[in-house]
Parts: structure tokens; sequence; C-alpha cells
């Protein structure tokens, strides 16, 4: 299918609609070929945007930090909606210096000797899951594995208490799937400020009394010599939940239903024939679970020689970048031994994903809990996609497993 220029000014990338009721691939291919710095026009009462679809563009944006910055917003519902409350604070949404000391606490504390811990927990709930939906023959993966993986592994890395675990998965996914039916923006918006209420309370309780958990890391954490405030530690604990849950959840529910739909790929995986790690780089590429990223123009700048100009809005699709041709062999081919694979799902340069080690952890248990227990599985009954212009992905999927007798007889 060619798509001409004035169908291309016809796909609005702002409306969740379009995700959800359009294959998009022809569309990011024509960009790619024709149009690598496009002007998503405005439409519906939202601004216009530049949008970027090449592998090699992206990178080279988010590595600037000098034309661009993330303190306006980095996905469009910010971007568009005038901006991030928590700009200069929130890590994802500060740049410079700020960024840089504020990223060596998070990354201290989401150090391998810290998750080291909380990778076994993660290996022995994965593997207790797996174990019991392929003894009863099946389940919604969607609803009763990849919904407890992420949640329960950032809950004990905080240190949520568990009954509240499933008040919080319900708040993020309300606070994220905006566009999910019957999830408006106000019932949205109120989730995450029930997120906000919910730390902050845990942080008054860590300050009287601390444990060895993240929250409590963060509370005795300075910045310059000024220690955090509880709004900062507020901020950035909210900044892992959102963006660590519905991320890795979307990934597990594509990596079983991809892996359902081909079976010659799950042979490969069954029978060691791949490496984990590359496999779960697969995954990660495949699935792009977040669409896009974006930031905001604070130079003037010029790509393919289209000038970009200050407060314009500048955003990079994954979902574009790790099908582009130009880097990735056979890029519509799922393959879980494919090397080298640069893909984007992390994003690249200063804001980097600081969670990526823990969500490669989840993935790869994943996949060992599958290959040790079972002998295959197929999707029973439609999944249902998510509408967002942010995430892509499902939030059902039901499955029939195949039990491996040698493997569930082994005791972990
Ligand atoms: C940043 C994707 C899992 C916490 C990012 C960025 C991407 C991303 C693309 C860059 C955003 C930007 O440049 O504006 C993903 C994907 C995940 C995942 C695809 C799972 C498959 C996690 C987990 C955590 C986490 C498990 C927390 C434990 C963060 C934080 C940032 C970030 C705090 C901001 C980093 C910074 O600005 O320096 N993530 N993420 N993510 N991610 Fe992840």
């Amino acid at each position: 299918m060619t798509v001409r220029t004035t169908a291309l000014d016809a796909v609005d990338l702002g409306d969740p609609a379009t995700f959800a009721e359009h294959d998009l691939g022809a569309f990011w291919r024509t960009l790619r070929d024709t149009a690598p710095v496009h002007w998503n026009p405005p439409a519906g009462g939202r601004k216009g945007f530049w949008v970027l679809s090449r592998h090699e563009d992206i990178m080279a944006t988010y590595r600037d930090d000098v034309h661009f910055t993330s303190e306006r917003g980095n996905v469009l519902v910010t971007l568009l909606g005038g901006g991030d409350a928590g700009a200069g604070r929130m890590l994802a949404v500060t740049d410079g210096p700020r960024h840089h000391e504020l990223r060596k606490i998070l990354q201290r504390v989401l150090s391998p000797r810290v998750l080291d811990e909380v990778a076994r927990t993660v290996r022995a709930n994965t593997r207790r899951w797996i174990r019991e939906a392929v003894e009863s023959g099946g389940c919604d993966f969607a609803e009763e594995i990849a919904g407890r993986i992420p949640m329960t592994t950032i809950s004990s890395l905080l240190g949520v208490p568990e009954e509240d675990r499933e008040f919080l998965l319900s708040l993020t996914k309300a606070a994220l799937s905006t566009e999910d039916e019957g999830v408006g923006e106000v019932e949205s918006e109120m989730a995450r400020n029930e997120i906000l209420m919910y730390f902050m309370d845990i942080v008054e309780e860590r300050r009287e009394s601390p444990g060895d958990d993240v929250i409590s890391m963060l509370v005795a954490s300075s910045l310059d010599g000024v220690p955090l405030s509880d709004e900062d530690v507020v901020l950035n604990c909210y900044s892992l939940i959102i963006g660590g849950d519905e991320t890795s959840r979307l990934t597990m529910i594509d990596c079983v239903r991809t892996l359902a739909a081909q079976p010659e790929e799950w042979r490969r995986l069954k029978h060691g024939e791949v490496a984990i790690d590359t496999a779960v780089d697969e995954v990660l590429r495949w699935a792009s679970p977040t669409m896009h990223f974006g930031r905001s123009v604070v130079r003037e700048t010029e790509l393919h020689g289209v000038r970009m100009r200050p407060g314009e809005i500048v955003t990079l699709w994954h979902a574009s970048g790790n099908r582009d041709e130009r880097v990735f062999d056979r890029p519509e081919t799922f393959d879980l031994g494919r090397t080298p694979n640069k893909h984007l799902a992390f994003g690249y340069g200063p804001h980097f994903c600081v969670g990526s080690y823990l969500a490669k952890v989840e993935i790869a248990e994943l996949l060992m809990a599958l290959r040790d227990f079972t002998t295959g599985f197929e999707q029973t009954a439609e999944s249902l996609p998510i509408r967002s212009n942010f995430l892509t992905g499902f939030s059902t999927l039901p499955v029939r497993f195949l039990p491996d007798h040698s493997g569930l007889k082994e005791v972990d």
C-alpha cells in the first residue's frame, strides 16, 4: 500500500483511536522513506507536533539536551497539555545537572546490590504463578500473571504493604490508560492524585521509622547537600511505579501472545536454541510498549532540511524506529536469536530507562518459567487492545497451557 502525502496528514497520531483502529506499518514505512521529519497537523483541539520515525534521528534527538528539553513534558499528553507538574523534580522530566544528581540517587537505589534481593523475589513469584497456571490448564495471562509480576516487584522495592497492592494496581491502570473504555481524563487525573497522596502517607511513616526499602533510602538522600523534600520523594516513587508497571506488563502480555502465534520461535526457546538475554531484547523490540516519547525544542535546530523552532513539540516514535529497515535486518520478523539488536524500547542517552535491568529480569524470568513448565500454549479467545496514543498492547490474554511434566516435577 502506498500512502500519499495528503493521506499522511489524515493520520492523527495524537488520537488514540488511530492506533486502535489501524495497522500503521505502511504509514511508518512511508514516513521513514519520504518524510522523516513529518508535521502532525493540529487536530481535535490539539496543537500540531513534529514526528521523527527513523532510528538514527530518534537516537540523535534523545542524545541532544542542548536543543531539546524534557522539562515541559516527555509524552504527548503532558507536552500538549502545557507541561508536567513534576518538571524539575521528577527524574524523567528534569534536565541538566539536577537530572544528573537525581539520576545518581535513583541508580543507587536501583543498583544490582539492592535488586539482587528483588530479582530473587521476581524469580520465585514468576515460577510459582506460571506453575499454578500450567497445572490448572490455563488462565487470563494478562490478569493473573502479567498483572501481578511488575506491581509486586516495584511494590516490594518501595516497601508497599501486600494489602495495598491491588488498590495501587487499579490506580496505575486508570492513571495511564487514559483512553481505555470507561476511563476519561478526569478519572485518570484523580487516579494520579490518589497515587501521590498514598505515597505522601508512606513517606511520613518512613521518616518516623525507616526500613531498608527504596522509599526509606530516598528519604535519607540529599541533592547538593539539601535533603530531598517529601514531595520530591513522592514524585519519584510515582515515576517508578508508573514507569515500571504498565510497560513491563504490556511487554510480557505481548511476549506470550506472540509466542503463541509463532510456534517456530517458541520451539527455538523451548529447545534452548536461543540465549535468554538475546530473546529478551527481541521481545522488547517487538512489543515496543511505549510507542513514543517526546521533547520540546529550546534552541532552533534543523533536521533533513526542516527547521524546528523553540516551543515546538518533537515526538520520537519507537513504534517506527524499532522497525527501521536501515538498522534491522527483516524488521517485520520476530526473531528471538536476533543480534545485534539496537532497539529503542528503553530510549537512549541521558534519560535511558533507569529500570531497564529490572524490566529485563522480569521478562527473562517469564521466558525461563515458560520454557521449564510448559510444552506449549495457545490463545483461546481474542485479546482486548488498550486505547492510548502512548502505550500499545492488550489488556486480556486467555491462554491454555500444556504441562511439561518433567519440568513441573523439579523443585525450584
Ligand atoms: C525512562 C521504557 C521499565 C522507570 C524510560 C524511557 C523509556 C522507558 C523509553 C525514556 C523516557 C525518556 O527519554 O523521556 C521502559 C520500558 C520498560 C520500562 C519499555 C519495560 C519493559 C521500567 C521500570 C522502571 C522504570 C521497571 C522502574 C523500576 C523509569 C524511570 C525513567 C524511565 C524512572 C526516567 C529515567 C530518566 O529520566 O533518567 N523508560 N521502561 N522503567 N524509566 Fe523505564
